[in-house]
C-alpha cells in the first residue's frame, strides 16, 4: 500500500487534538449472506428497523462523524434524515485488552453520549469505530492470544452496552503490515482478527448488533505479507466494510507527482505508476478474493489533499475557457506542503513514541466546504472564475488550482459524487461512507451521491 508511509506525515501534521483520535482514515453470518441479492437501485433509508445482525440488503448510507470537529458540526445537526446511520470516531487501541484510550480524554464520552442519543433520536443507527491511522498501535496484541481475544471482546461488549451503541466498526490499518510508524504488527495477524470477530459475533451481548470494518483498497494481507486471495470468511462476520479510497494520492506520495485523493477508476491512467489505486481496482481486488459486493460500502472523501504547484507546470494555457483556466494533469509539485482550510492548525515538530520526529507543519486538508470558505469554490461549489480547473476523465475527480497562491487541490465535487453514486449502483455495492460528516457544505456531495444511486 502506497499511501501508508506518507500518511505517517500526513497524520503527524494533525493537530494535537486529531492526533490523539486519527483520522482514517460491522451480523451473523452464513452462506445466506452471500446469496442475498444486490441493493434495489433505489434505496431505502430504513432507519434503525434492521436491527437483525444478519445478511440484509438494506442500502447503506453512512458517515463518520470526526468527534475533535464537534464544534464545527454538532451531532444534532447530523442530516440524519439522509443517512441510515453514523459512526463516532474514535476510541484507540492500547496496550490492554481490558482498555481503549481516547474516549477518556476529556469531553469525549460526552461527545459519545450526545452522539447517540441525536441518532436515536433521528431513529438512525449509532456505531463506534476503533482504531484509526494512530490508534491502530495495540490491535494486533489485543487479537494475540485466547485470552487477550476474550479480554478484548468483552471490552467491546462493554461499550456496546455502556455507550447504547448499534455496532462497531473496526478500522485496523492495517493487519499483518506496516501502518503508522508505532505500530506493532505480525504475521497472524489477519487469522488472529478474524478468530477475534467470530468471538465476537457469537457473544450475546453482540445479537442483533453491526459489526463493519474500515479497509485498505487491497484485501487483509496473509502471513507471508502478500494480500490474501480469499478473505471470504470475514464476509460471515462483517455486516459490510467500507474501502477507504482515499489518500492515494497526497503531498505525501513517491515523485511529488500531484494526483487524484480518491479516483474512481485508475485503470485508465496512460502511464502505469499512476495506477496506485481506486474504487474499480478495489472492488475488483477484494471481489476476487472472495469480497462479495453486495457487502462492500465505497468509503468516500469530502475534503481533497492540496500540493504547492509552480504555474509554468500548472497551467496549460492563460486563456479562460467556460471562464477558468485549463489545467494540466500529473503536474510535478514544490516539497513546501501548504497550509489547507480553517481546519488545518500548524502542528509544531514533535517525536512520535517510537522516537521519530515529525518535522513541523500543517496537513494541507482542504474540506469541501473550506475550499468554498478560501475562495476556490463558489457557495454552490462551481469553479471560481479565474481559476486554474480540470476534471480528469479517468479519476473522474476534480483539480483547482489559485493562481495567486499558486496551490493546487485534488478533491471531490458533486459531478465526482455523482460518478461515483453510478458506480455504487451498476457495480450492486451495498452503498457509500462519508469520511467526514463536517467535510461537506449544504450537503452538496451527500445530495449528489444519493441523487445519482436513486435515479
Ligand atoms: C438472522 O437473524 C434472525 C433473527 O435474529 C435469525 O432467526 C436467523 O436465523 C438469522 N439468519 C442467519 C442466516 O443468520
Ligand atoms: C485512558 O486510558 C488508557 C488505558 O487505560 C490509558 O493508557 C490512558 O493514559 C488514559 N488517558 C487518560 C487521559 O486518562
Ligand atoms: C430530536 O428530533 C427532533 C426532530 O425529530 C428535533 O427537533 C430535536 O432537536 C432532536 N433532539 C435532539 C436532542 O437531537
Ligand atoms: C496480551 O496482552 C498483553 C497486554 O497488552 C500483552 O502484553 C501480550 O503481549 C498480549 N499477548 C499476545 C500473545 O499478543
Ligand atoms: C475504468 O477504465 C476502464 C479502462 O478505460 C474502462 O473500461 C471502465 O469502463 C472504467 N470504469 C469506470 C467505472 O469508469
Ligand atoms: C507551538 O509552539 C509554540 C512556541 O513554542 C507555542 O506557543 C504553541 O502553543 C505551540 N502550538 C501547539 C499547537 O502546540
Ligand atoms: C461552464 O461552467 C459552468 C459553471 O461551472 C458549468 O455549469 C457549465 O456546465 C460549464 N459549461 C461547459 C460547456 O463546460
Amino acid at each position: 500500500m502506497l499511501y501508508m508511509g506518507p500518511l505517517t506525515t500526513l497524520l503527524a501534521l494533525l493537530p494535537l487534538s486529531a492526533w490523539a483520535a486519527p483520522m482514517c482514515k460491522l451480523r451473523s453470518g452464513s452462506a445466506a449472506a452471500s446469496s442475498t441479492p444486490p441493493p434495489a437501485a433505489t434505496p431505502t433509508v430504513s432507519g434503525s428497523s434492521s436491527t437483525s445482525g444478519n445478511a440484509s440488503s438494506d442500502f447503506i448510507a453512512t458517515t463518520w462523524y470526526a468527534s475533535w470537529h464537534s464544534s464545527t458540526l454538532s451531532a444534532q445537526d447530523i442530516s440524519w434524515d439522509k443517512y441510515t446511520s453514523a459512526t463516532f470516531a474514535f476510541a484507540t487501541t492500547v496496550d490492554d485488552p481490558t482498555a481503549v484510550g481516547y474516549l477518556n480524554e476529556t469531553g469525549v464520552a460526552d461527545d459519545l453520549r450526545v452522539f447517540v442519543a441525536a441518532a436515536h433520536n433521528a431513529t438512525k443507527e449509532a456505531y463506534l469505530t476503533i482504531g484509526g491511522w494512530t490508534g491502530s498501535a495495540y490491535f494486533s496484541v489485543n487479537v494475540g492470544s485466547d485470552a487477550n481475544r476474550t479480554a478484548f471482546v468483552k471490552t467491546m461488549v462493554g461499550l456496546v452496552e455502556q455507550y447504547d451503541l448499534d455496532g462497531l466498526d473496526f478500522d485496523w490499518e492495517y493487519p499483518g503490515t506496516t501502518g503508522a510508524d508505532c505500530n506493532i504488527y505480525q504475521p497472524d495477524d489477519t487469522a488472529n482478527f478474524l478468530s477475534f470477530l467470530q468471538a465476537l459475533r457469537q457473544d450475546p451481548g453482540m445479537t442483533g448488533k453491526k459489526i463493519t470494518a474500515a479497509t485498505s483498497i487491497l484485501p487483509f494481507v496473509g502471513p507471508d505479507g502478500a494480500h490474501s486471495t480469499d478473505v471470504s470468511a470475514f464476509a460471515d462476520v462483517f455486516d459490510y466494510i467500507s474501502i477507504m479510497n482515499y489518500d492515494v494520492w497526497g503531498s505525501f506520495s513517491a515523485n511529488q507527482m500531484v494526483g487524484p485523493n480518491a479516483p474512481l477508476n485508475d485503470t485508465c491512467v496512460s502511464d502505469p505508476s499512476q495506477a496506485q489505486g481506486s474504487a474499480v481496482s478495489a472492488v475488483a481486488a477484494w471481489t476476487s478474493a472472495g469480497f462479495p459486493a453486495n457487502k462492500i460500502v465505497l468509503g468516500v472523501a469530502s475534503y481533497g489533499h492540496s500540493y504547492q504547484v509552480d504555474q509554468s507546470k500548472a497551467l496549460s494555457s492563460t486563456t479562460p475557457t467556460n471562464g477558468t483556466l485549463p489545467l494540466n494533469a500529473w503536474v510535478q509539485h514544490e516539497a513546501t506542503q501548504p497550509a489547507g482550510d480553517a481546519l488545518d492548525a500548524f502542528a509544531n515538530a514533535s517525536t512520535t513514541s517510537c522516537g521519530t520526529t515529525v518535522p513541523a507543519g500543517y496537513s494541507g486538508v482542504f474540506n469541501f466546504f473550506g475550499l468554498i470558505d478560501k475562495g476556490f469554490l463558489d457557495a454552490i461549489g462551481n469553479p471560481v472564475a479565474g481559476k486554474g480547473y480540470l476534471f480528469d476523465d479517468c479519476s473522474q475527480t476534480p483539480f483547482i488550482y489559485d493562481v495567486d497562491s499558486q496551490v493546487m487541490v485534488s478533491y471531490d465535487n458533486a459531478q465526482s459524487f455523482a460518478a461515483k453514486g453510478d458506480f455504487i449502483k451498476q457495480s450492486g455495492l451495498r452503498g457509500f461512507a462519508m469520511w467526514e460528516a463536517a467535510g461537506d457544505s449544504n450537503d452538496i456531495l451527500l445530495d449528489s451521491i444519493m441523487g445519482a444511486i436513486s435515479s
